[in-house]
């Protein structure tokens, strides 16, 4: 059964960027393999990996254009069936990102669509009756190919909507219902899809996009009965495989669609935000920034209903960052990131640390966009291994690499830190190992707030017989707690422990145990 999930930490790799092991600037599967004690060492057992499938990358490998086939320059399926067997050897899981709701204009599927003559995959996407059909409300590309009609896009204009349907059909002589033999004949393909991976023995997908299958379905009604029939065929032939979704919604991703868990993600405005990424500057500073003064109750309002609504039923998914937003290092000082480290360590869910958090990689400002990145560009450059050739990523020449490595002052790298104590990499080590030795710091136990006060620090919270104490803020906070012999378990930073109130110094994370719970 996926019991694995709950007592899992992933890592996420950008394959392009994590380890080039031959020498063509790019990073590929085999380079994963090479690196796998290395992801162990650092206490992670599963590992996610961005989309590894056949693309002309106008974004990334989000943009597939064989499902079935793995990009050449990451390698052959050989390699993956090889990195499959060394994860599990080593008792790891691999997740591949599954891209359900737009394919590449390259794919076959579309290629047949767009050409004007009628084939098997005339209903595969959306396509309007005619080229003067065109209503504005929706993203077309109008004018662009031999069929007479023009084609919903879900995202960059190379990536055409497959057609799931309408939940509400406002133009009948063109939209499918979401319950129509055509919206499903889309749900049979996406479903031999999944099961050539699982077959292959793949343990899971991370799920793109996961809510934008139907359209004009804004409480996403018909979008989680996909779902549940897609958790169904899982339940009943692949019981060990996961699904997580890209969906920042855990009351309709876990509870209606049937996720395993659901990540957290950056959202305006949102709890995540909230926590981590409010930039200095802005009226609302988050609760981890430096000199902090941020609102945990924004956080809190947001993440507990959620939290109680979907526990029962799977996880969320907290991350240290993805592929899509600027790094950490471009909110938070290190300190402040290895604080948030420990929260996020001590939370009910299913972390995710993505590749080079772990020592503290920078986000860069200054790069052009590669592979439609743009903005997200500065958090896809390569793992810093060494103070080798390309910082150990590629023996490749420098202007074959997939993206500049970052070569500025003081510029980690995994040499400096690994098994060098005090280091970003060795403080998220051993928080990693603390939450697995515990797994009442997994979810073995529920989540209780003990002290949040909107604009004040600090933030406590109790796992089972743990309680946490974080103090980002710059001075140092004593609240009234009833002790009762509790000792100190974890710290960042300072604190004291009196038999009725707890100090907690600024800039400090204390976790204490108590005994007799
Ligand atoms: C979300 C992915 O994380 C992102 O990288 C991609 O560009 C879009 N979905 C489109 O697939």
């Amino acid at each position: 059964m996926t019991d694995w999930l709950k007592n899992s930490v992933f890592y996420q790799i950008y394959p392009q960027s994590f380890f080039d092991s031959n020498s063509d600037g790019i990073g590929d599967l085999h380079g994963i393999t090479v690196k796998l004690d290395y992801i162990k060492d650092l206490g992670c057992d599963a590992i996610w990996i961005n989309p590894i499938y056949d693309s002309p990358f106008m974004d990334a490998g989000y943009d597939v254009r064989d499902y079935c086939k793995i990009a050449p320059r990451y390698g052959t399926m050989d390699d993956l069936m090889h990195l499959l067997d060394e994860a599990h050897k080593r008792g790891m899981k691999i997740l591949l990102d599954l891209v359900p709701g737009h394919t590449s204009d390259t794919n076959e599927w579309f290629k047949q669509a767009r050409s004007g003559f009628p084939t098997e995959f005339d209903d595969r996407y959306i396509f309007t009756k005619s080229v003067w059909d065109a209503p504005p409300e929706y993203r077309l590309m109008c004018g662009v190919c031999q069929r007479d009609g023009n084609y919903l896009v879900n995202y960059f204009s190379s990536q055409p909507a497959l057609n799931y349907g309408f939940y509400e059909v406002t133009h009948p002589e063109w939209q499918y219902s979401s319950d129509s033999p055509e919206a499903w004949a889309t749900v049979g393909a996406l479903k031999d899809i999944m099961r050539f991976w699982l077959d292959k023995g793949i343990d899971g997908f991370r799920v793109d996009m996961a809510d934008s299958l139907v359209k004009n379905d804004d409480e996403k009604i018909a979008t989680a009965k996909i779902w549940r029939d897609v958790r169904m065929m899982m339940d009943r032939d692949y019981p060990d495989a996961v699904l997580i979704s890209e969906w920042s919604n855990p009351q309709r991703a876990i509870v209606n669609a049937g996720f395993h868990a659901d990540f957290y993600l950056d959202h305006q405005g949102n709890g995540y935000n909230a926590l981590f990424r409010n930039k200095q500057g802005s009226d609302n500073l988050s609760f981890f920034a430096d000199g902090a003064h941020g609102d945990i109750e924004a956080f809190l309002a947001e993440y507990l209903p959620q939290y109680h609504f979907s526990k029962d039923s799977g996880y969320i998914s907290f991350m240290t960052n993805n592929h899509d937003m600027p790094r950490a290092t471009f909110y938070m000082s290190e300190w402040m990131i290895r604080l948030s480290h420990a929260f996020m360590m001590t939370m009910p869910g299913v972390p995710f640390v993505y590749y080079g958090d772990e020592i503290g990689m920078r986000y860069r400002t200054d790069l052009i966009s590669v592979e439609g990145g743009f903005s997200r560009t500065g958090s896809r450059t390569p793992m810093q291994w060494n103070h080798e050739k390309n910082m150990g990523f590629s023996d490749a020449d420098e202007d074959m690499l997939y993206l500049p490595l970052d070569y500025s002052e003081g510029s980690p790298t995994v040499e400096d830190q690994q098994g060098v104590g005090g280091s970003i990499f060795e403080n998220l080590k051993s928080l990693i190992a603390l939450r697995k030795a515990n797994p009442e710091l997994m979810n073995e136990s529920g989540f209780e707030v003990v002290y949040a006060r909107a604009k004040e620090y600090p933030f406590v919270y109790r796992r089972g017989s743990f309680t946490a104490f974080i103090n980002p803020s710059d001075d140092d906070k004593t609240i009234d707690y009833d002790t009762n012999g509790a000792k100190e378990y974890y710290f960042l930073g300072g604190y004291e422990i009196n038999e009725n109130s707890v100090t907690i110094r600024s800039r400090s994370f204390l976790l204490i145990r108590h005994e007799n719970a």
